[in-house]
């Protein structure tokens, strides 16, 4: 089996590890370790017996928990097979514009979703070779390089708009932006004030906002508040994260009703299951659960920061979400083949970001007990 694009691929990692999937301690994909909430297995029993019929195609039950949750009308909300799904129809999109800019190190569905309909990509780096050293400055720099993106977009449109008055096919309205926030794999977050500008530059800007709520409310950069302003702004989001449900697959798309409507026609009719629209009912009410994500991860973060911290030869980046990236001065490849061997522990390493390289990895954050039995495998395997 050829080395996993994504992390969370278990199969792979314990034919490595010579152990059963069941026995890998995961660190690879960032999904909760509180979950999946019992409110959302007793839903999912519930609708057992609702097997035997079709999905309602229009999740009425579901869409009008998305509604509430968000206070907005729910036209403005389109339920996916998982924010995947959803970012497959965003590529067929983005392929009708001239470029798609992506800030890059960048999730890699993203390059899948753009070349399935052969979108073209205009990579913009938020971390470069020289910029590596820098991780404390990563939030400074995410700013910075917001503002340069818009500028040098501004110049890019006066150029094409020359260009487009010389030849009619080309639109003024050319470029489109997609952006992660928070940011996989660095976890930086980008201001909303930062972001703002871009909704003015570019002809369609989508946001995935599939870590979005692992930040306490307070500190959230979300653009859900704005998007019945912006008719070029959407929204994806994910459940299957927060709520640790990356087998159900369950996520959503919020932007103008015209837009989603278009997106329907794209895809088939049902593509959200039965229990996957029951347990996205219960999750999005379980507000007991939502308190408990938010007094384990801030401490969690901290104090496996600080344990990274500590290992010499490892730097981690100081990050929003449930997961840290991590530099080191060792050859990653060869540190998570040493932990699977020896801890049966899988970190993701970052090789498919040809950014980072063999030189960075990343772990999702987990309980307490978990991140030290990782913490205590790293110093075994680096010291
Ligand atoms: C940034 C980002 N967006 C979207 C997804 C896909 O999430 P889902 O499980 O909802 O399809 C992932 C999964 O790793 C991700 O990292």
């Amino acid at each position: 089996m050829g080395k996993p694009a994504h992390g969370g691929n278990l199969v792979w990692a314990s034919a490595l590890a010579g152990c059963p999937p069941s026995a890998i301690l995961d660190f690879s994909a960032s999904i909760s370790p509180l979950g999946p909430p019992e409110s959302v297995l007793t839903a999912i029993q519930s609708q057992l017996s609702n097997l035997r019929h079709y999905p309602d195609p229009s999740y009425s039950d579901l869409s009008l928990s998305l509604s509430h949750f968000h206070n907005l009308p729910s036209e403005w909300i389109l339920p996916g097979n998982g924010s995947a799904e959803l970012l497959s129809l965003v590529g067929r999109e983005l392929s009708e514009f001239e470029t798609t800019t992506l800030i890059t190190p960048a999730f890699g569905d993203y390059y899948r979703a753009l070349a399935a309909y052969n979108a073209k990509v205009l990579e913009f780096p938020l971390i470069s070779a020289e910029l590596k050293v820098l991780s404390a400055e990563l939030k400074v720099l995410s700013a910075d390089l917001l503002e340069k993106l818009t500028t040098q977009h501004s110049e890019l449109s006066t150029h094409y708009s020359t260009l487009s008055t010389q030849h009619s096919l080309l639109s003024t309205h050319y470029s489109a932006l997609l952006l992660n926030n928070p940011h996989n794999p660095t976890g930086v977050i980008f201001s909303r004030e930062d972001i703002l500008p871009c909704l003015d530059k570019f002809a369609l800007v989508v946001i995935d906002e599939a870590f979005m709520d692992f930040l306490p409310p307070d500190e959230q950069q979300s653009l859900i508040s704005v998007v019945q302003d912006y008719p070029n702004l959407v929204i994806l989001r994910s459940l299957t994260k927060f709520y640790s449900i990356p087998g159900l697959r369950l996520g959503y798309a919020i932007a103008h009703p015209n837009r989603l409507q278009r997106y329907r026609t794209w895809r088939d009719p049902w593509s959200v299951n039965t229990l996957a629209s029951a347990a996205g009912v219960a999750a999005l009410s379980d507000t007991e659960f939502q308190a408990s994500t938010c007094s384990w991860l801030p401490k969690a973060r901290k104090e496996l920061f600080e344990g990274l911290s500590q290992i010499p030869g490892l730097q981690p980046f100081k990050g929003a979400a449930n997961f840290l990236l991590v530099q080191s001065e060792h050859s990653c490849v060869e540190l998570q083949y040493q932990l699977l061997k020896n801890h049966q522990i899988l970190i993701r390493d970052c090789q498919s970001f040809p950014q980072l390289g063999d030189r960075f990895f990343r772990v999702a954050v987990r309980t307490e007990l978990d991140n030290k039995r990782l913490l205590t495998a790293l110093q075994s395997v680096l010291l």
